[in-house]
């Protein structure tokens, strides 16, 4: 398993981030808030840009943004493995996931909490919806990975086991020790 450790829960994220590059995290997922698309808003760019001064690692960013565009081609200028935008219908995954998509995607983030705040406790549906996601690429992109992210521990992840990476918040940032918490997950 792949872990992708998000820095959204942490007070001091440059001291977290060079406590980051002593573990063996896959990926630092970058959760990028524009007030709009959610009511949360993160640094901006101007300040984003700077984390390479403090992370090796490479990133995961999550454009929860109502204008992805311009934010992808900001975004692609740092030391960026991938880039995962929201969907405009979130009703139905079968909708949205139709081959169009599946063909041009590296990987899908599904969601397990609702978008904007670290900490939050994981959709017990997520299960259901990772296994019907799973099966569609199965089907017809089997190269796609699959990625999910909130709410994510070491009881949760049981629960998530047909995924490729997962995101962790809360669980590693608020503790004492980094690697221990990831190596939980793997
Ligand atoms: C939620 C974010 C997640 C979140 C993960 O809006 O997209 O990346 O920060 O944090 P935890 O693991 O605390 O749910
Ligand atoms: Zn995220």
């Amino acid at each position: 398993m792949l872990i992708s450790t998000s820095f959204l829960s942490s007070d001091n994220y440059p001291r977290d981030l060079k406590a980051l590059n002593v573990t063996d995290t896959d990926l630092i997922h970058v959760d990028v808030m524009d007030g709009k698309f959610v009511k949360q808003k993160s640094l901006p760019f101007r300040e984003m840009k700077k984390i390479g001064r403090f992370t090796t690692k490479r990133l995961d960013v999550h454009l929860m943004v109502a204008k992805p565009k311009k934010m992808i081609k900001k975004y692609v200028t740092l030391n960026t493995e991938y880039i995962t935008v929201h969907l405009e219908n979130e009703e139905s995954i079968e909708e949205e996931l139709e081959e169009p998509y599946l063909d041009q995607v590296d990987l899908v983030l599904l969601m397990s909490v609702v978008p904007g705040e670290g900490g939050q406790a994981f959709f017990k549906e997520t299960t259901k919806r990772l296994k019907q996601l799973k099966k569609m690429i199965q089907k017809k992109n089997p190269s796609v990975l699959i990625s999910v992210d909130g709410g994510i521990n070491q009881e949760t992840k049981k629960q998530v086991k047909e995924a490729d990476i997962l995101v962790s918040g809360s669980y590693i940032i608020k503790s004492s020790d980094f690697q221990e918490k990831i190596t939980s997950l793997r």
